[in-house]
């Protein structure tokens, strides 16, 4: 027999972070189909649409925020197979940006995690990422979702594990973090070398900060500045970064960052 540890004088419904149930789709979802629906600005990424989810037309559904942060499919697949190559020991997966689902997606087809958890802070966009993942294929129960702060829940994971439903509960030894975070901030876009520190609303040494103590990947602009992720080295190690292409040219970096052993 099992015992649960929950907060004093509380249900198991009363965990600090639990696993989410089915989002409904929301009036920010949507599934556009032709490019006089699609608002000005992601025009051009509508048009990129089977690049970007293949099997859009079998009701792919996105905000329309999603759409300037979703990881191309070839890309969310090369990333899956990559993170699992470098190192085979990990278990699990944390996707802590999963966004409309397009890396969460790959990480569960697959197929070489035990577990998959993935966490969205907006409801509308986990439940386009749900729909998604049911789009492909991926069965009910195959990714913990997680409606959220990924912030708080690695905070919780790694310093009070007991305040987290059991679901959510994972060694942090045997399980990786994938951040795709948002990239904004002035000159993502436009300068030669971004500085990471400018980055918008988080920046790079938040992120590190918050996973420091499990092996993470962070999924960051092509011209991020590769000295400031360097620094990230833990001493005498190196660490990898990587750029992925599509179409003849780079769509983002990838550095893997080892976990750092004095936990500093
Ligand atoms: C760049 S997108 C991720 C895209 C995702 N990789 C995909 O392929 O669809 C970043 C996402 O992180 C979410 N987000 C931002 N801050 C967050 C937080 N603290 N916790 C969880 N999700 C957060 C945003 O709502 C957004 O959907």
């Amino acid at each position: 027999m099992s015992t649960l540890r929950q907060f004093p004088g509380q249900g198991p419904e009363d965990f600090f972070m639990k696993p989410a149930e089915q989002l409904p789709l929301t009036d920010e979802c949507h599934h556009y189909e032709s490019k006089k629906e699609v608002p000005w600005d992601i025009q051009k990424y509508f048009a990129q649409r089977y690049s970007i989810f293949s099997l859009y037309d079998d009701g792919v559904c996105m905000t329309d925020d999603a759409w300037f942060g979703v990881t191309p499919e070839p890309i969310a697949n090369q990333v899956a197979y990559d993170m699992f190559s470098n190192d085979d020991s990990k278990t699990t997966i944390i996707d802590v940006f999963a966004g409309a689902g397009g890396n969460s997606i790959a990480f569960a087809l697959a197929e070489r995690w035990q577990r998959v958890i993935s966490v969205e802070k907006d409801a509308s966009t986990l439940a386009c990422a749900q729909n998604n993942a049911s789009v492909y294929g991926v069965g009910t129960g195959i990714i913990t979702w997680v409606h959220g702060d990924s912030f708080e829940y690695i905070d919780a994971l790694v310093n009070r594990p007991e305040t987290l439903h059991p679901d959510l509960r994972v060694d942090p030894e045997s399980t990786m973090v994938f951040a795709s975070p948002p990239w904004g901030g002035p000159g993502y876009s436009t300068d030669e070398v971004f500085d990471l520190s400018t980055m918008q609303p988080y920046n790079l040494q938040q992120l590190y900060d918050a996973y420091k103590k499990m092996d993470h990947a962070l999924f960051l602009p092509r011209t991020s500045d590769i000295r400031q992720i360097a620094k990230l080295a833990p001493a005498d190690e190196k660490l990898e970064v990587v750029q992925y292409c599509m179409e003849g040219a780079s769509k983002a970096l990838v550095a893997y960052i080892p976990a750092s052993k004095a936990g500093s």
